[in-house]
């Protein structure tokens, strides 16, 4: 292809920076003409787009969010929407759309090449690894980083006060986040949506811990698994323990992005450049054992994805 298009879409995440970097600048080191289209799917429809050249990359790869602006975009729901989208797209002679964001923003990128043929290549970029196919989504190391480092300081007030803290996490229905950063953290309890949880047995289990002199406890909620607030009302009402909750809430979602997020997403924003100008469509690239793979985005955005079970293991054995 002569001519493509880079989008960030749905919920930001620290990296999309790096990963739009590298696909203008794969794109233009090709000789290729590359278009940023501002705030998701809604600039592609209100025609907020424009030519890009090597310096509007520049002081981005260590900056949080997105220089190009994300939204979640009703309108792209609808097919009249995102014909309006294509049509918008061919009049600038465009050819190709690589879309970064999560499940919804790829599912809307898989929803426009299957009704007009766009060529389109995805990337994961949501701070939930939730992406079906990729062990890795873009901003899921720099959030897991956010998450430990509040740990690490409720900790110090938790045992001070001796003290049971809730804390909610991110995530949206995937119990990633929670677990890595609770197993990372050294949290006593971590609350994912992919395991069951027995919460009677669980307060039991801290009272007697307490009885026996424990100083705190720290348990860590993904969001898909419950309310911090509920859980932790649940706690204070069935131990005698002095509870707290904590939601981390949209904190999670910025920052400068961690070297793994930056390498990667550099990688990722490569690949998906390359992959387009060459013609190739509806595939997501992702990660599987440390290499770049190619996943079949309709795959990619049908399939769910599975929390390793080895993690829960984990976090059980080191309880
Ligand atoms: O998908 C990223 C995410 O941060 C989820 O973890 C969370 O559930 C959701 O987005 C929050 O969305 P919003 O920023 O629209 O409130």
């Amino acid at each position: 292809l002569k001519s493509i298009a880079v989008m960030t879409s749905g919920g930001d995440s620290p990296g999309m920076n790096a990963c739009a970097r590298a696909v203008v600048r794969t794109a233009l080191y090709e000789g290729v003409e590359v278009w940023g289209i501002n705030n998701g799917y809604h600039g592609l429809l209100d025609e907020d787009m424009f030519k890009m050249e090597r310096k509007d990359v520049g002081d981005i790869i260590q900056r949080g969010g997105t220089f190009l602006g994300t939204a979640r975009c009703k309108r792209w729901e609808k097919p009249e929407g995102r014909m309006q989208g294509y049509k918008n797209l061919v009049d600038r002679g465009i050819q190709g759309l690589v879309v970064i964001g999560g499940d919804g923003s790829l599912r809307g990128a898989s929803l426009l090449s299957k009704e007009t043929g766009i060529p389109i290549v995805g990337l994961p970029g949501t701070i939930d690894n939730d992406v079906w196919g990729s062990d890795y989504t873009i901003g899921c190391d720099t959030a897991a980083n956010t998450i430990i480092d509040a740990i690490n300081k409720l900790r110090d007030t938790a045992s001070a006060h001796r003290r049971c803290i809730v804390l909610e996490v991110m995530g949206h229905r995937c119990g990633w986040l929670a677990m890595t950063a609770g197993i990372a953290g050294g949290a006593e309890y971590i609350l994912v949506p992919e395991e069951e949880y027995d919460l009677d047995a669980i307060c039991a289990d801290m009272a007697k811990a307490y009885k026996a002199g424990k100083r705190y406890i720290l348990v860590v909620v993904a969001e898909g698994a419950g309310s911090g607030q509920e859980i932790g009302k649940y706690i204070a009402e069935h131990t005698n323990i002095d509870t707290r909750v904590s939601v981390l809430g949209h904190i999670q979602r910025g920052g400068s992005p961690t070297v793994i997020d930056r390498v990667k997403a550099s990688q990722l924003g490569e690949q998906a450049a390359l992959a387009i100008i060459s013609g190739l469509s509806d595939i997501v690239f992702g990660f599987n054992k440390g290499h770049v793979v190619s996943i079949n985005l309709h795959d990619a955005v049908n399939n769910k994805k599975t929390l390793d079970p080895e993690y829960a293991h984990l976090a059980r054995v080191l309880f």
